[in-house]
């Protein structure tokens, strides 16, 4: 009471009456102003948008959606969406995100069946939940609606949005789109489309209309749901009804908001690819309650349930960001789950994995599966077909991979922690390893069954140009598999100036469209996925300065720029001669980049080497024992000479990296035939100087209907689990690059790999491998194992440079000439 009497008192003073009647007075005066001097076209935009959120807030948060009484969810759609049917298309723009994306993903796989002959009719669309028909109108964006579907059926229960969308089709003319404003369970194809026989299917109530025993032939080929299954109460019901919608080889597009605990999903291997899957507690909670104002469930059990039904071919989890909210949404892509998977084709997929004697089968897979099976105690299976195994006794779904249009990536368990360790990131961006000198030494011919580690996969593509039989690419780290299913994908699906700019450059404008709209049908889930999260940013700084050997280029780079030797690098890059080359390196840049300093403090620390190049305690520890050997020998280098006084690792690094760089200096021009060095000096490759599987033959080799392409397996696994599934002396080659520097000297693990090496071997197989030691002390586990070793190549006086990259003291060909 006394506030209220002396605010009373205040505004009765004349002082404050005259205040307040001149901010009023100016309040008028610049609205006047500003109203004045703004365009009337805008004055309207702003207040309907004012009209439009005001009108969307009132529908979504104050209006309450109780229907007519009678309990239905028609009259319950109604009361929420009829207010909002003529603003619904403009307020949903930025709260249903990934609406565009999961259309192009599912448009690129129609697209890529009817190319492929899988669907060879055109195809029918089914947008369940179609609400207004923006999705349908959007789709104009990938495809040509009116002429690439026979028809598009838009189901939505809410008649004021059916009113839109109906609308919106007489506008635009497109007379293949129907809207039919009906619950989404009790929806049937066969009411609209005749069967491939011409007639239309007899139904009767309780008899499901898609039985498989009754050869029904109407299927949808394209199935959509965005946003529309979490309004849906009773979502079993309804996913089991569209289940039935799906034709044999149709498509499902699910795109949706989520909210999912890890432990809910943890043991599933079928989702393909969990990243950022997992929701905080508090997201979890919120957005669950949030939703259900607006009558939205956002329960796992859907999502999971769509998972359940149907196979998954691509799985991402995002974020929708707004007003600095980020709302879990997902888009699932997928396809019949096809019940009728038997054992034996299992079998026959399995074949090329394991090098069993069904080997030719998945290519020729209906062929083989009908002819009889050589001795089945002979035959090994790889994890992907136990767990496939599995999944099909428990009526589960199988794991993604083997819904894939094409089965070059093997299914592996992404959450064991030995592919976890690598935290979603590649190491090597760029394989460094000198693809030259393997094609000298292996001769690698169409009888060829080559196994060999993944890194970049620059080299297993220069090995595939060579049309080997099959090639088995390895890789422990997920992400190194990634990026060469990426450059697989690529081949397949883009023309080489796109080509180039990704991994010539290293740098696309355009790269999400490009993975959305091209390469998505020709990658796994997990590598989408991984493409998804990584790919813009990666393409738009650089795909060379990503991954764990960025710190090497970052750090090249930088000290150029710090120390003022930035212009003599790119010189060093361009030089005509070695002459040139040679004087610009040691007179300006050899002081930086091989300074004593940066050796013994950077370049030679544990954590640098193993994060920058990949270097292992172990391999380092060869490093310093040869170092030590020459000290005690020889001056150092040829070039610097001196003595050594004691052992120190930072030197004996030093020292190697002077027995690295001094003689490819000397010897290879860089600019010209040293893409290895080139790509360091400049973050990407020119088209003077680039790996061979960028040239444009190589394209035209590995993008043609005949490429060796089709012969190549990615697997996720350690050498050993792959080699100790391979069918025994299936193998003529082994690449091991370095990897058998990691190995702890004396233990168990070395002579396990190499007696598995030998039981793959076909005899007279041979394992190329590379050492950081001039001796490597596995040579003799080798020799005792059933192999004669041969060293091709040693780094000495007589021979300082062993080949382009120069970075390996010595070079191994280790060939099968007995049993172990
Ligand atoms: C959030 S809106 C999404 C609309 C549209 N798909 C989009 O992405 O803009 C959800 C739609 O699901 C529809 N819906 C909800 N329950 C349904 C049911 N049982 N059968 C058919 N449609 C239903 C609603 O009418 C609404 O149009």
């Amino acid at each position: 009471m006394a506030d209220l009497t002396l605010l009373y008192q205040t505004l009765a003073k004349p002082l404050t009456q005259v205040s307040l009647a001149s901010v009023l007075l100016v309040l008028i005066l610049a609205s006047y102003f500003i109203l004045s001097f703004t365009e009337l076209s805008l004055l309207r935009k702003t207040y309907n948008a004012c009209n439009e959120y005001g009108k969307f807030a009132y529908s979504c948060f104050l209006k309450p959606h109780t229907g007519d009484g009678s309990g239905g969810q028609q009259a319950a759609l109604e009361s929420f969406y009829k207010t909002q049917a003529s603003i619904y298309d403009a307020t949903r723009s930025r709260l249903l995100q990934g609406r565009e994306d999961m259309l192009a993903l599912v448009a690129a796989q129609v697209r890529h069946r009817v190319e492929t002959g899988k669907i060879e009719h055109k195809p029918i669309w089914v947008d369940i939940g179609g609400g207004t028909g923006w999705n349908i109108e959007q789709m104009q964006e990938q495809v040509d609606v009116p002429n690439f579907f026979h028809a598009v059926y838009l189901v939505d229960l809410s008649t004021s949005l059916c009113d839109v969308a109906r609308e919106r089709f007489r506008r635009l003319g497109w007379h293949n789109v129907h809207v039919v404003c009906q619950d989404a369970r009790a929806f049937r194809l066969s009411d609209y489309e005749t069967g491939a026989d011409g007639s239309k299917a007899q139904f009767s109530i309780g008899k499901s209309v898609y039985d498989e025993q009754s050869g029904e032939t109407i299927g949808a080929d394209l199935l959509t749901m965005s946003y529309s299954l979490s309004m849906i109460p009773e979502f079993h019901s309804a996913i089991d009804s569209v289940t039935h919608l799906l034709g044999a080889d149709g498509v499902v597009g699910v795109v949706d908001f989520y909210v999912q605990n890890q432990v809910e999903f943890q043991s599933r291997n079928y989702m393909g690819g969990a990243i950022d899957r997992h929701c905080m507690w508090i997201s979890r909670v919120f957005w669950r309650t949030w939703f259900e104002l607006d009558r939205v469930n956002l329960e796992s059990a859907r999502r999971d349930y769509i998972e359940y039904k149907f196979g998954t071919i691509l799985s991402t989890n995002r974020r929708c960001h707004l007003v600095g909210f980020r709302i879990p949404y997902y888009i699932f892509v997928g396809c019949a789950k096809d019940s009728s998977t038997s054992l034996q084709q299992l079998a026959a997929l399995d074949a090329s994995v394991t090098e069993s004697p069904f080997i030719s089968a998945l290519d020729l897979h209906s062929e083989s599966a009908n002819k009889p099976r050589r001795d089945s105690t002979q035959e090994r299976h790889s994890k992907a077909f136990e767990s496939a195994v599995v999944n099909l006794a428990a009526s589960l779904p199988l794991p993604s991979a083997y819904y894939q249009n094409n089965k070059t990536r093997i299914y592996y368990d992404e959450t064991l922690q030995k592919h976890r360790q690598f935290n979603d990131e590649y190491i090597y961006a760029f394989t460094w390893e000198d693809s030259r000198t393997d094609s000298r030494l292996l001769k690698i011919n169409s009888d060829d069954v080559i196994l060999a580690i993944t890194s970049a996969g620059d080299n297993i593509l220069s090995y595939a140009l060579e049309g080997p039989k099959r090639i088995h690419a390895v890789d422990l780290n997920p992400s190194q598999n990634h990026l060469l299913e990426l450059k697989v994908a690529a081949y397949r699906s883009l023309e080489y100036q796109d080509f180039w700019k990704l991994f010539g450059e290293g740098k696309h404008p355009d790269f999400h469209n490009l993975l959305m709209k091209r390469l998505s049908p020709h990658l796994s889930s997990q590598a989408f996925d991984f493409w998804l999260h990584n790919g813009a940013p990666a393409f738009s700084k650089g795909l060379y300065f990503t991954g764990g050997s960025r710190h090497a280029i970052q750090l090249v780079q930088w000290l150029g720029k710090l120390l003022g030797i930035r212009q003599d690098m790119l010189r060093l890059a361009s030089a005509q001669t070695l002459a040139e080359q040679r004087d610009i390196w040691f007179k300006r840049v050899r002081r930086v980049l091989l300074s004593r300093l940066l050796a013994y403090f950077v370049i030679g620390s544990e954590r640098f080497l193993w994060k920058a190049l990949g270097v292992p305690s172990e391999q380092r520890a060869m490093i310093e024992e040869d170092f030590k050997k020459q000290a005690g020998q020889e001056p150092i280098t040829a070039r610097e000479g001196g003595e050594v006084s004691g052992v120190k690792s930072g030197q004996a690094i030093w020292n190697y990296g002077v027995q690295t760089l001094d003689p490819v200096i000397e010897q290879t021009l860089i600019g010209e035939d040293n893409h290895y060095y080139l790509v360091c000096l400049l973050g990407h490759y020119t088209p003077r100087s680039h790996p061979t599987y960028l040239a444009p033959r190589s394209h035209a080799r590995l993008s043609s209907s005949t490429s060796p392409l089709t012969n190549l397996r990615i697997h996720t696994d350690e050498l050993s689990e792959v080699f100790a599934r391979m069918q025994r002396a299936s193998l003529t080659i082994a690449v091991l690059m370095d990897s058998m520097d990691w190995f702890t000297p004396g233990s168990e693990a070395a002579p396990q790999q190499v007696k598995a090496v030998n039981a793959a071997l076909k005899m007279g197989g041979r394992v190329l491998l590379r050492s950081a030691g001039v001796s490597p002390w596995y040579v003799k586990v080798f020799e005792a194992e059933g192999f004669s070793a041969k060293r091709v190549a040693v780094r000495g006086l007589a021979t300082p440079c062993t080949d382009r990259v120069n970075m390996y003291a010595s070079t191994w060909i280790c060939t099968k000439v007995g049993e172990c």
